[in-house]
């Protein structure tokens, strides 16, 4: 509204979730503010937003600046086969504005805020010193049957690939399918998954055959 400041909205990782949130922020007509530590992401998000949007490097004093002014605070950070970092800790959310909001949409992978855990649809939110915290670990099951659809899109391609040519070939020829194998013949594939729990990693080519 002409004459009022509009609301901070701050993001915090700029991949796919960081990305969408951003756009529906700015939709809104928020002042948005979104944080990475990968510097090409923000360059790419700079490009299509210019300063419609302040992109700020993630370090513990920007995060800091940012979710103490917010009054909306996304975390989409995701560190692949790890735990997501506690970015946001107790005590910043003690001293954030009372009646802010934080969504923890990494809490499918531990969440980014240290005063989370996960919720349902049936009883999406708590409240953490005076901030309304919503931590679904399935957002995406509120449009259950578009989501599926969506994913479905997604996914489909990879389950005609292992039915047309078995596991191991349809592996070899596609790379991403093989990165994305986690366990395979009672071995530990996948690097960040066997460092967090404590198994040795055996890469995946040399079960392939
Ligand atoms: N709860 C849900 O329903 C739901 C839905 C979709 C995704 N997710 C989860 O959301 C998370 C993000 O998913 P995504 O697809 O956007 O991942 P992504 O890999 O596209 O993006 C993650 C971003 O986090 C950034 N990042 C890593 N460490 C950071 C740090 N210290 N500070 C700031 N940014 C940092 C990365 O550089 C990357 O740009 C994942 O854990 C995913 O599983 C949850």
């Amino acid at each position: 509204v002409p004459g009022v400041a509009p609301g901070h909205v701050a993001v915090i990782g700029a991949g796919v979730v960081g990305t969408n949130a951003l756009q529906i922020a700015v939709g809104m007509g928020a002042r948005v503010t979104v944080l990475d530590k990968n510097v090409d992401r923000l360059r790419q998000l700079d490009l299509i937003y210019g300063n419609r949007i302040q992109t700020m490097f993630s370090n513990a004093h920007n995060l800091e600046d940012a979710v103490m002014s917010a009054d909306l605070v996304i975390g989409g950070v995701l560190v692949p086969g790890a735990a997501a970092p506690k970015l946001v800790t107790r005590s910043m959310v003690a001293r954030m504005k009372p009646g802010s909001v934080v969504v923890d949409v990494a809490i499918d992978q531990g969440g980014c805020f240290e005063t989370s855990h996960a919720t349902t649809h049936e009883n999406p939110t708590f409240v953490v010193d005076n901030v309304i915290h919503y931590c679904v670990a399935n957002m995406p099951g509120a449009v259950a049957r578009t989501s599926t659809f969506a994913l479905n899109n997604a996914t489909i391609g990879h389950a005609l690939a292992l039915a047309d040519k078995g596991w191991a070939r349809a592996m070899k020829a596609n790379p991403h399918l093989k990165n994305g194998l986690n366990v395979c013949q009672g071995h530990v594939t996948y690097e960040a998954v066997a460092h967090a729990l404590g198994y040795p990693c055996v890469p995946a080519d040399s079960l392939l055959g």
